[in-house]
């Protein structure tokens, strides 16, 4: 049910008074709180339990309010804002005096995005201001794409939830750094690499996705309760069965070259070909194994192209650090 104009009202309303609204955006719900409220922004740190250094992203309600938030906007963030706002784009710049540094995690610099969603955008007009709002889950967990997802999660932790339905993209933005001489991919999300390279004219710098760290220095991420191993496609069937006869609960995601294919596990997700559709279910397929009480599961990477390599991010991600490099 898509929140009503008294709904945004009245969230608007909870934001002024210093309390924490779930909203929709095209990517992910996210957690939200008065930008410039460090006792609200204090909250959301302690409602998900997520490290007072982990910055967040303020969202604002159009390209035009960039200066209120950031200190000076290089030539390249303006580009990018007007190509691909709103939109699933989140730009660091050097952060403007209005944000505090709660919001940052202590950094010198911002994240700033304008959410491509009419209630985001209805709430951001209401209330006026920006609004900080990380995933709205619990640290380290997979990120909600729908309201009911969100109440499961975080409950009466957060004062008012908005519905805005299903997220269209499923996975969060795609986040450029900006600060630098030459800007590069923080996270790779919805906007794709091919789509920033086309704009920019210029091939961008992308981090290393394999997790070449110490096990245990760095935690899994979007990550369901159910533990993921990740395998070449065409061992998805093979290793899923030989789990499920080692007495595991088995959640299979079978690629689209095995579609139909009988699996001997406890649950399967049939993986779409279409990597938008792929974006968009992701999380919520990793809920439904979490539901039905499996506790592996067995996955492929997709191709590492312009959707595929935020799947993959997030599927290795979830994976966690492996023993080897
Ligand atoms: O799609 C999205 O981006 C969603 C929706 C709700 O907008 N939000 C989201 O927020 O994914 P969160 O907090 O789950 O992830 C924000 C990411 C973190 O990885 C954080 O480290 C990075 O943004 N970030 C925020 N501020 C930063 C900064 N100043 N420099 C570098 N990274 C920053
Ligand atoms: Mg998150």
């Amino acid at each position: 049910m898509t929140a009503s104009t008294s709904d945004i009202e009245k969230a608007a309303g909870v934001l002024r008074a210093g309390g924490l609204v779930a909203l929709p955006t095209e990517t992910v719900y996210g957690l939200g709180a008065n930008a410039e409220d460090a006792a609200a922004v204090s909250r959301i740190f302690q409602v998900k339990g997520r490290p007072p250094s982990h910055p967040l992203i303020v969202h604002i309600g159009g390209a035009e309010h960039l200066d209120d938030w950031v200190q000076d906007v290089p030539t390249t963030a303006r580009l990018l804002a007007e190509h691909f706002w709103p939109g699933p784009l989140t730009l660091v710049l050097p952060r403007g005096r209005r944000v505090p540094l709660k919001a940052t995690g202590g950094l010198e610099t911002v994240a700033v995005r304008v959410p491509d969603h009419p209630v985001a955008l209805a709430l951001l007009a209401a209330f006026g201001g920006g609004v900080t709002a990380p995933s709205a889950n619990r640290f380290g967990q997979v990120s909600p794409t729908t309201a009911n997802d969100v109440r499961a999660e975080l409950g009466d932790a957060v004062d008012f939830v908005l519905d805005g339905g299903q997220c269209e993209v499923g996975v969060e933005s795609t986040i450029v750094d900006v600060t630098g001489d030459a800007p590069s991919i923080l996270r790779p999300g919805g906007v794709t690499r091919e789509d920033l390279e086309a704009v920019l004219g210029f091939p961008l710098a992308v981090p290393s996705t394999s997790h070449v760290r110490v096990p245990g220095q760095h935690p899994s991420h979007y990550a369901p309760r159910a533990r993921v191993v990740l395998v070449e496609p065409e061992k998805v069937i093979a290793e899923a069965e030989l789990a499920q006869e080692l007495g595991h609960q088995v959640g299979v995601f079978l690629p689209p070259s095995f579609a139909g294919a009988p699996v001997k596990a406890h649950a399967v997700v049939a993986v779409p070909a279409s990597m938008a559709a792929y974006a968009r279910g992701l999380y919520g397929f990793l809920r439904e194994l979490d539901q039905q009480g499996c506790d592996l599961i067995i996955a492929s990477l997709p191709v590492e192209e312009a959707l595929g390599l935020a799947i993959a991010n997030r599927l290795r991600r979830a994976a966690g650090p492996r023993p080897t490099a």
